[in-house]
């Protein structure tokens, strides 16, 4: 590990001492150090372009995490900023009305998305799974909810249950993903009082490996949605405008009822979307209310129209395909190489590495060395979350990217021999 020098991140660690007196915890949610490995991550990043950041001390980085999700294309990607700037300069984006750009965003995603017949627009993933819930329950006339991966922040879903009353999610049943079994086994007790089955159609649970559909499963959760009487709900936000251009229902071809979008629809700028059957759509406006002052504000609807529009024009989806399989299977072939524990998960625009889990529970100590070596060597993967690769990722970047791998891969197999069992 000393062969290669530890990040100087003085300036982040300055910065944080400064916010843990400002904002709980120094920094919110996901981002916060203890998240990472703490010491050797960087905190606060100063600028972004393409691929790479560079944090408050100068380090750069080849970038995987791509925001948490939205950045599809690259960083300060200058058609998609130019087109928000010239609407903020010549137009304004936040009117007492709505702007036209709902009406050709809703057309497009019926374009794209196959459930897509109408669509709300919001801000965020979390508004927008927690409307998904809401109109699901007034269309249905039920309380119920079945649940598969991370839906945000909000009462009915989050992990942590601090702060939030028993009543808010008591109604919320979790099952596993590719676990067809133990939904039924809910919805036969259940499904009578069942609003909605809300998953992921892609296994991308918190910490965790990923996983694809197992052959009829997807298939398999419709139609106890159907037989029940439920809305199907497709959380989409990380996979929509990423998997497909039509998400995985159109990748895996199952059609839910509802789908959420979120996240790479813009490119970085916050709008998020539930669309689907225009039956269900219609308790949104007959049965609730869903209002917010920034909803409408048209700089990410600007954004999501250029950014969908670069995505179709330049086969931005095939292009990661394409060279996410080949770095992909080069990081399979350098994984195979060494008896470490690794496992690579995912598929090419969203992938993970793990450690397996052993009984003398060294993983953790295989893990931490992995992803410190990656940092140190300029290459931000995190320990606890799966990676992207947006447009801008270059053949360069990847190749950089898989040599560090396999370099710290040998560091790890040196130092801890044997140890995967
Ligand atoms: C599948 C999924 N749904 C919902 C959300 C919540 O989105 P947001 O963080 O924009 O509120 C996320 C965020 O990571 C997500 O991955």
């Amino acid at each position: 590990m000393n062969t290669i020098q530890k990040l100087n991140i003085a300036r982040s660690l300055e910065l944080f001492d400064e916010a843990k007196k400002l904002v709980p915890g120094g920094v919110l949610g996901a981002r916060k150090p203890s998240d990472f490995i703490e010491g050797q991550y960087p905190i606060f990043l100063e600028f972004g372009k393409g691929s790479r950041l560079t944090d408050v001390d100068g380090n750069e980085y080849i970038d995987f995490l791509c925001g948490y999700g939205p950045i599809i294309l690259g960083y300060r990607e200058e058609e998609v900023d130019e087109a928000v700037i010239r609407q903020i300069r010549d137009k304004g984006f936040c009117f007492t009305l709505t702007q036209r750009y709902q009406n050709q965003l809703a057309k497009k995603l019926n374009e794209l998305v196959p459930c897509s017949e109408m669509s709300i627009f919001l801000k965020t993933g979390s508004d927008a799974t927690t409307a998904s819930v809401r109109i699901a329950r007034a269309y249905t006339n039920r309380i119920k909810v079945m649940r598969c991966g991370y839906h945000g922040w909000h009462d009915w879903c989050v992990e942590m249950k601090g702060g939030i009353p028993e009543k808010f999610y008591e109604d919320v049943y979790e099952f596993r993903y590719n676990n067809l079994q133990q939904l039924e086994e809910l919805m036969v007790k259940y499904g009578d009082q069942t609003a909605a089955i809300i998953m992921t159609p892609f296994g991308h649970p918190n910490h965790q490996k990923m996983e694809e559909p197992q052959p009829g499963f997807l298939e398999g959760v419709r139609k106890i949605a159907t037989r029940f009487g439920a809305v199907l709900i497709f959380d989409e936000v990380r996979t929509n405008f990423r998997l497909s251009m039509g998400g995985a229902q159109k990748l895996y071809g199952v059609t839910p009822d509802l789908s959420v979008l979120g996240k790479s629809m813009a490119n970085g700028y916050a709008i998020s979307a539930v669309s689907g059957k225009t039956e269900v759509m219609m308790a949104a406006s007959q049965k609730l209310f869903i209002s917010s002052t920034f909803f409408p504000n048209s700089d990410g609807f600007v954004a999501a129209l250029k950014t969908i529009e670069i995505l179709e024009r330049e086969h931005v989806i095939d292009n990661i395909w394409e060279k996410g399989d080949r770095f992909l299977k080069k990081v399979r072939n350098i994984i195979g190489k060494y008896n470490v524990g690794a496992e690579l998960t995912g598929v090419a625009p969203m992938f993970y590495i793990t450690f397996k889990k052993d009984t003398s529970n060294t993983y953790r100590g295989r893990r931490d060395d992995f992803y410190t070596l990656l940092i140190r060597r300029g290459i931000f993967l995190h320990p606890h979350h799966h990676g992207y690769i947006s447009y801008r990722h270059t053949e360069q970047d990847l190749d950089i990217t898989a040599n560090a791998i396999d370099e710290a891969l040998a560091y790890v197999n040196e130092k801890y021999p044997n140890k995967t069992s």
